[in-house]
């Protein structure tokens, strides 16, 4: 059609819809359309303000590398990827989940581990941390054979990947739940970690004046034929940043009891001082079994001697 007037515009580009032959598609584009005019028009969007909104945009490709996806950050900034978590999980948002965000930080691959074992690579200082876990149904009958993906960052608040002084794969293991649905591991109490402020999302967390901190968690991607698979993070329950994560992503369900242990024989010798335990239990309902995409691909090089 031919525009004469900017109320046109939005009649102009949805007539162009009509050949988009994939329903779905169809109804995404549309909407999205609708409320990208509707946006411009409620903000009366101004030239400049325009071209900053598409540097932004580009700026978010141009800081996702094989190690980082500034994408993925931002979000989460926005609470997007949260949104879209708790719609789709704990019967399509109707009841309390344990589905919790991917992040940005999963990797594919990460080493297999039996029950019991230690998913720190190398030397890794912090309060010793033994974790207790059970994957279970709706009903809360045992689920056998669950894979369940664990990643933390390091108590100096980064990921191996952001790290080249700790070990490939530091951090991160891959677990098998028993017959009882019983998984376990060895780690160190993660800390909270601030979030990357060099890109887009930075410039937005200074524009609202929001810190970039998210609170301390660990990471878990649970995948079981027959059910949906779930990503999910469990919140440390001390952490001083649970109700302004950055990334909105701590719910009630999913803050932790990390039990501080004092002056008592830990499950392992060779532990000195405090440390923490943590027993928690993940329900699965049926649905798509399928991984993911990872964020990223690899570990961040050291620098250039
Ligand atoms: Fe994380």
């Amino acid at each position: 059609m031919i525009i004469e007037k900017q109320e046109d515009v939005t009649e102009a580009v949805l007539q162009e819809m009509h050949r988009t032959p994939d329903p779905r598609v169809k109804e995404i584009l549309s909407a999205l359309v609708r409320h990208l005019h509707a946006f411009v028009r409620e903000v009366k969007l101004t030239e400049r303000e325009f071209e900053k909104a598409v540097g932004y945009i580009a700026a978010l490709g141009q800081h996702t590398t094989p190690s980082h996806n500034e994408v993925m950050l931002i979000c989460g900034s926005l609470g997007v990827s949260n949104l879209v978590c708790l719609m789709n999980n704990g019967d399509s948002g109707t009841r309390e989940t344990a589905a919790n965000n991917l992040g940005p930080f999963w990797r594919a691959d990460s080493p297999r581990c039996d029950n019991g074992g230690s998913i720190v690579r190398s030397p890794t200082p912090g309060p010793a941390l033994f974790v207790n876990g059970w994957v279970r149904d709706g009903a809360g009958r045992a689920i056998a054979g669950a894979e369940v993906d664990v990643w933390q960052s390091s108590p100096v608040g980064l990921y191996e990947n952001q790290d080249p002084s700790q070990a490939e794969m530091n951090l991160r293991g891959k677990f098998t739940t028993d017959a009882q649905g019983a998984f376990s591991f060895r780690s160190v109490k993660p800390s909270g970690y601030p979030v990357p402020t060099d890109g887009p999302t930075g410039a937005l967390l200074r524009a609202q004046k929001r810190h970039n901190f998210r609170p301390a968690h660990l990471h878990f991607l649970i995948y079981k034929p027959g059910f949906k698979t779930i990503a999910s993070q469990v919140y440390v329950d001390d952490d001083p940043y649970l109700e302004t994560d950055s990334q909105f992503g701590v719910t009630k369900a999913l803050i932790g009891n990390f039990v501080r242990h004092e002056n008592e024989p830990a499950p392992a010798t060779d532990v000195e001082g405090c440390w923490y335990s943590l027993a928690y239990t993940f329900a699965l309902e049926p649905g798509e079994s399928w991984l993911p995409k990872p964020p990223i691909s690899k570990k961040a090089a050291a620098p250039a001697a």
